[in-house]
């Protein structure tokens, strides 16, 4: 099978490219690189097509569509502090962008497209478990551009005819998550910081909580969403199911590290939700999805990841 993944050469992308090459399909890459890196394909680098192409270009996401049989959109600007400094650029990447992949899907006879929905898209709920029944309540521009994706995979699939999936992640985390950007996720920067001998920094109490969603199965939910019977058309939750504060976490992530979990508390941050948890019985009864890591195994694994990245940066940085 010939598939596209956009944004492949970021986080969850690549991970997903990693799983498509070991099961034998013809994989394409459309990233510009923007957050993503080169490096997280350096092991499939031979195997698969790269082509360094922006989403915004309606023209070059035509032309890498063309042939292709399955479409992954993980190709976006996934940060919600970042689309508040510049909202523009978020809607033109992330949902014009979206527009653009599932036009030239479309036109191009693609059998299906899976799109990188996001949990932001529920708002601050006071209700928990989030449920896909529940309004769309988007308090950032990066909620509102990502919602506007997932209502055009809608529209596509009843007017068009498109079959087309949204995937509604929830905290994903795992290797290939990157601690160096200021819009960086939480799971990477505790990490990062505590692996440096340095105290993390919370927004707020730290008594907000998040379903921290290991990316294995974030990329077994993506490979059954391009082969359910009767997910075109729906918007599903892709979650763990459970609910972590943010200091239980640091508390975990340091007692795998084997250091003391030092936090310094600053104001809470515009646009960040309170409580997060997903309803999965939607996604388990369409997809067969059945997330099966524990956070203590995910954390124990990133943390070996980073571990590893540390050890090679630091003889990069003796030999240089
Ligand atoms: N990580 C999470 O917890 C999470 C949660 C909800 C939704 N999502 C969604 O999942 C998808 C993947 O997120 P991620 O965490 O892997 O982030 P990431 O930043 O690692 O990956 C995004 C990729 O898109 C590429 N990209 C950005 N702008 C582009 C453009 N204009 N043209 C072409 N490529 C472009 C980047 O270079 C990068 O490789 C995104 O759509 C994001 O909105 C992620």
């Amino acid at each position: 099978m010939k598939v596209l993944v956009t944004g492949g050469a970021g986080f969850i992308g690549s991970n997903i490219v990693d799983a498509l090459v070991a099961r034998g399909d013809s994989v394409r890459v459309l990233d510009n690189l923007s957050t993503g890196h080169e490096a997280n394909l350096a092991d499939v680098a031979e195997r698969i097509e790269f082509l360094k192409t922006d989403l915004r270009d309606a023209a070059a996401v035509m032309s890498a569509c063309k042939g292709v049989d399955l479409v992954f959109h993980e190709g976006a600007l996934p940060s919600v502090p970042r689309s508040v400094d510049d909202p523009a650029t978020s809607f033109a990447v992330n949902a014009l962008g979206t527009l653009n992949v599932l036009l030239a899907a479309k036109e191009c006879g693609v059998k299906r497209v899976v799109y990188a929905a996001s949990s932001s898209a529920y708002g601050d709920t006071a209700v928990l478990p989030k449920r896909e029944d529940m309004l769309q309540q988007p308090q950032s521009p990066y909620a509102a551009d990502k919602v506007h994706g997932e209502n055009l995979c809608r529209v596509f699939t009843r007017v068009y005819g498109l079959e087309c999936v949204a995937l509604r992640y929830f905290n994903v985390f795992g290797p290939r998550q990157r601690p160096d950007s200021a819009y960086a996720a939480v799971i990477p920067k505790f990490v990062d910081a505590l692996l440096r001998g340095e105290a993390v920094h919370i927004h707020g109490d730290g008594k907000q909580s998040r379903d921290f969603t290991y990316i294995s199965d974030v990329v077994k939910a993506n490979l059954l969403a391009a082969e359910a019977a009767s997910a075109p058309g729906q918007v599903l939750n892709i979650g763990a199911g459970g609910r972590t504060d943010l200091l239980t976490l640091l508390h975990e992530i340091a007692a795998c590290l084997g250091v003391p979990a030092n936090a310094v508390h600053g104001p809470d941050r515009a646009g960040d939700v309170r409580d997060s948890q997903a309803d999965i019985g939607l996604a388990q009864r369409i997809l067969g999805y059945n997330p099966n890591t524990p956070l203590s195994t995910g954390i124990a694994a990133t943390v070996k990841w980073f571990r590893a990245q540390h050890a090679a940066n630091a003889r990069e940085r003796k030999l240089s």
